[in-house]
């Protein structure tokens, strides 16, 4: 089991390199280095992967409390937030590719995207809810907001649902991806209903946050 000095001094700093990757990646590719080619449309390719990295690191967010009590230990709890924040930076060039790139930088078509394409709205919702999250993940917010920053930040399960709803709109024809992460977010919040019920039945102190 990792202390609290190797997780700051050696776990973490891993954990950065290794959500950092495939924006590196994505880095080389644009700038054709080696064997990094992007594919033929750039913009598209750089929006998809933004987006589906936000998603896969918003599951690995989730993940953190089923794998403390899985495990019986701490140590996942310490990576929640980073995982968390990371996600919210992939959404964050999601979204602004797709303000750029997509669409020009242009508020009117990008409001009547919101208003017109149910995926949009519901990718809008979703990361608009995300913005208070992000914010409020200091140790400085937690304190401040003591009992309502947990209840605040449960916020990320209907950000979580909102957001595989908005993959599983957009696609057209093959759902399989989508269906994936659906299972995968099933699975946490399947979870989490057990946890809550068992947690009921005994210790307050076991109940999962
Ligand atoms: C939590 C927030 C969000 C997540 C997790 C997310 C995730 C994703 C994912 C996984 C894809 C599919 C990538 C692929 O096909 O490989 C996607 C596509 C897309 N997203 Fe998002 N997204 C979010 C918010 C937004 C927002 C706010 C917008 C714009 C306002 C947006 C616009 C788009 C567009 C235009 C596409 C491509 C649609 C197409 O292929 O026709 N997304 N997003």
């Amino acid at each position: 089991m990792p202390g609290q000095v190797q997780i700051r001094r050696v776990w973490k700093p891993l954990a950065h390199v290794a959500c950092a990757l495939p924006l590196a990646v994505l880095l080389l590719e644009l700038l054709a280095v080696g064997p990094f080619r992007i594919g033929p449309n750039p913009a598209l390719a750089i929006r998809d992967t933004l987006g589906t990295w936000g998603l896969r690191l918003l599951l690995a967010t989730l993940a953190m409390t089923p794998l403390r009590l899985a495990t019986g230990q701490a140590w996942p709890l310490a990576f929640r937030r980073l995982l968390g924040l990371w996600s919210f930076a992939y959404v964050l060039l999601h979204f602004v590719t797709y303000f750029v790139l997509d669409r020009g930088i242009e508020l009117g078509i990008i409001l009547e995207d919101v208003a017109k394409r149910p995926y949009i709205t519901i990718g809008t919702a979703a990361f608009l809810l995300m913005v208070p999250l992000a914010v409020t993940s200091t140790a400085g917010w937690r304190r401040r907001l003591g009992p309502r920053w947990t209840r605040l930040h449960r916020l990320v399960y209907p950000v979580a649902i909102l957001a595989c709803w908005h993959y599983y709109w957009l696609v057209k024809r093959d759902v399989r991806e989508p269906l994936l992460y659906v299972t995968v977010l099933l699975m946490l919040l399947g979870w989490r209903l057990v946890a809550r019920r068992a947690a009921r039945r005994t210790a307050p102190a076991a109940r999962p946050d």
